[in-house]
């Protein structure tokens, strides 16, 4: 719609102008009829509208009807930003239809731990796969003229004390992983709005941190869209109007309006700097559309929804039992094969327009429910029964996975395995019946102790209202399973990076393990997983063959090409993704993940069939964030390029040189002589120095070895220590180090 923003703040009182920075409840900003700005609606979230209109004694009640996808942990498995696309058209659709302006999603917080509660929304513990594919959902959405809201900027990484807790990071883990995702999508897509996170960083809430809403989001990054708060997340509302937070939701009952107004009165907030604040908020306002469009077709978008399900499902094992040719004596366990867990809790469930179980798309299966009805209860007559009719079955389908009450928004988990009924009945099913097919529904990884008993394990996550008919096409075979997992399943909780300081209730988190989360961390010390990142089967099977590179080496402002080939080796069509990862070079500056996913791409085979995939390297996909100069740095050495089908099944490999212009190189009296002589320049007077002060120590004195340790402690040893051992005085000694 057409606003004329130099108009409106020449003509905006400035209480109107406090007030457009705030909600005027839960979901509409305000209006300014006399003036012709109209409310503005957003809604969650981020797999499915939570649209609520209907109001009882002023408080909102229920929400519409709408598709609920697959969630994002679910969709991230796909590994296929086609499918975030459609997943995105459909949804901007819907919001047309709705009369929604915004779409608060897609969230793309980094996995710091499996506990998270909200890991189910989230993407992936690997900051650029989460960043790839939300910038397809963006924008798929955004070309219906309806805005999304990434979110939660930034590093909402847990639930415990989500609203206090202070995150502990260093800069540069803050920039290569808990930033890196947002800084794709706000490049790549640019979203209308970000939703600031409750928590502080480094002492700072994010709500009014001005160096992430300012300096890096707009200064550095070039976003010209707005900042709003989650709902409550305010701290010092001026506090946050200078540092860029544009809007307040839901409204504080005027109260920071106040505020903001009190602020401007007493010239501690110049209105200028409000107007600059009112200018985003109108600009925003004016992309959307005033009335909403047709009704969409929820039949074709709950299609949709299937074939997402489809394509995110994860085939974890196989021992060719499936695909199954029918359902006929084939038994089904567990309630979520009758009533499914698709979604998680808290701000993005949906009020579903139809769930499809996978019972009522089974012809001819036999279910009984083995368990409690909240899949977390032993049932001990219920277990017997499922034992008893396991024998006489052909194959047992088991469903399994987490009951709602142990993931939600707003709290996490405490343990990564499954209540301890659905272990047992594993166990005495597999006892009587050899082949068990498990069928998972969660939103973040389980333990599974009975692996090896089973003969398949096909993972499903959260996947969204369809996921019943999806998973009974891939059981059958109708549809080839292609996902891969978007975060390792480890072995054990003890074994994850953040173990120890993750969610201990205190309103402190310390990020002790850095940039080494999720295959980082357990490709650094060699770590078995259950099941490692990037990994997952199909009904096919794949080969690659003949990486090339399009040079051998890289320079500053140049792109590398990677091309491989990828045949169909098997007996049917089916996906394949083929992953990209960057080796780290020997001997670098800085400690760094052993590899690192720089590029990934699903692309689709018939059987036989052979395509070549490309991938561009840039200067992002070799750099670190360098904390000591503030800023992205391609370290010189040679790295290795590796491609293949999971994070720890990479068959082809090649080596790509960087060059990097000299670093300015200055002399500072905090250097240690390691670094001087590792600059490759010579400095004769020092290095007379250091031999005179060799030479004084021998192993008599010191012990065996004595030159060595000498040396060694002289690498470490800061140049200004030098006055403490030297016959110089300080001042020689600076005028030495010019
Ligand atoms: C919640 C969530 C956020 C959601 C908002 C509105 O607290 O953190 O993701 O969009 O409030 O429901």
């Amino acid at each position: 719609m057409k606003l004329d923003i130099p108009y409106l703040l020449a003509h905006l009182t400035l209480e109107e102008k406090a007030g457009l920075c705030s909600g005027e409840d839960s979901w509409l900003t305000k209006a300014v009829e006399r003036l012709g700005i109209p409310h503005v609606m957003v809604s969650d979230g981020p797999h499915g509208l939570r649209t609520q209109k209907e109001k009882v004694n002023g408080s909102y009640v229920g929400s519409i009807p709408s598709i609920c996808f697959p969630t994002g942990a679910a969709l991230a498995s796909s590994y296929d930003t086609a499918l975030l696309s459609k997943v995105g058209d459909a949804l901007g659709e819907e919001a047309r239809s709705e009369g929604v302006q915004t779409i608060l999603g897609p969230a793309v917080n980094v996995k710091r731990s499996p506990l998270c509660g909200r890991n189910f929304e989230y993407l992936s513990e690997d900051p650029y796969l989460s960043g790839k594919l939300a910038s397809s959902y963006v924008k798929a959405v955004q070309a219906h003229q309806v805005g999304v809201s990434l979110k939660h900027f930034a590093a909402n990484s847990q639930e415990t004390m989500r609203m206090s807790v202070n995150e502990h990071i260093d800069e540069r883990t803050l920039r290569e992983i808990y930033l890196t995702a947002f800084e794709l999508v706000v490049k790549e897509a640019k979203p209308w709005t970000l939703m600031c996170s409750y928590n502080r960083i480094n002492g700072t809430y994010s709500s009014e941190n001005r160096e992430l809403l300012t300096g890096i989001l707009r200064d550095e990054w070039g976003h010209d869209g707005i900042v709003m708060s989650d709902w409550g997340a305010v701290n010092r509302r001026v506090d946050g109007i200078k540092a860029g937070l544009d809007l307040e939701m839901p409204g504080s009952n005027g109260n920071n309006d106040r505020k903001i107004v009190q602020a401007v009165k007493d010239s501690s907030l110049s209105m200028e700097e409000l107007d600059k604040v009112v200018a985003r908020l109108l600009s925003w306002i004016a992309k959307g559309v005033e009335k909403a469009s047709a009704p969409y077709d929820k039949e074709a978008h709950h299609l949709v929804a299937r074939e997402a399900a489809q394509r995110s499902a994860i085939l974890l094992k196989n021992d060719s039992l499936l695909p199954l040719d029918s359902f006929k004596d084939v038994l089904f366990v567990g309630p979520f094969a009758k009533h499914p867990r698709y979604q998680g809790g808290g701000s993005s469930h949906i009020n579903s327009y139809r769930v499809d179980d996978a019972f009522s798309f089974a012809p001819g299966v036999e279910w009984t429910i083995g368990m409690g009805e909240d899949s977390a209860s032993r049932d001990e007559k219920a277990m017997e029964t499922a034992v008893s009719l396991a024998k006489k079955a052909k194959a047992v389908v088991l469903f399994l996975g987490l009951p709602d009450k142990y993931e939600s928004e707003g709290y996490d988990r405490k343990v990564l395995s499954l209540p301890p009924c659905q272990d047992e009945l594993v166990n005495h099913i597999t006892s009587v019946q050899p082949h068990v097919i498990v069928v998972l529904h969660h939103g973040s990884p389980v333990s599974m102790p009975w692996k090896d008993k089973v003969e398949a394990i096909l993972d499903m996550y959260l996947g969204g209202e369809a996921v019943g008919s999806a998973t009974d096409d891939l059981l059958l075979g109708k549809a080839n399973p292609s996902g891969r997992l978007a975060e390792t399943i480890p072995l054990r909780l003890e074994d994850t990076p953040c173990f120890g300081d993750f969610a201990r209730g205190r309103h402190e988190a310390f990020y002790g393990e850095g940039v080494f989360v999720g295959y980082r961390w357990y490709d650094d010390r060699k770590m078995d997983t259950l099941f490692p990142f990037g990994y997952g089967l199909s009904y096919t099977t794949f080969s690659l063959s003949a990486l090339r590179l399009s040079a051998s080496v890289w320079k500053k402002g140049e792109t590398v090409q990677a091309n491989v080939d990828v045949t169909n080796t098997g007996v049917r069509d089916g996906e394949e993704v083929v992953e990209l990862y960057v080796r780290r070079a020997e001997g670098l500056s800085v400690a760094r993940p052993p590899k690192e996913l720089k590029g990934f791409a699903k692309v689709f085979l018939k059987k036989g069939e052979t395509k070549t995939v490309n991938f561009i390297l840039d200067e992002r996909s070799f750099a670190y964030w360098d904390d000591e100069r503030h800023c992205w740095r391609a370290e010189r050495g040679s790295y290795g390029i590796l491609v293949g089908i999971s994070s720890r099944n990479l068959p082809l490999e090649a080596e790509l040189e960087v060059e990097e212009a000299p670093l300015p190189f200055v002399v500072t009296d905090t250097m240690t002589f390691g670094e001087l002589l590792h600059s490759g320049k010579r400095f004769p007077a020092l290095e007379k120095m250091m031999g005179q002060f060799m030479t004084g120590h021998d192993d008599q004195t010191l012990g065996e070895g004595a030159q060595e340790m000498i040396k060694e402690m002289m690498m470490a040893m800061p140049l200004h220590s030098l006055v403490s051992f030297m016959p110089v005085s300080y001042e020689q000694f600076l005028a030495l180090l010019q």
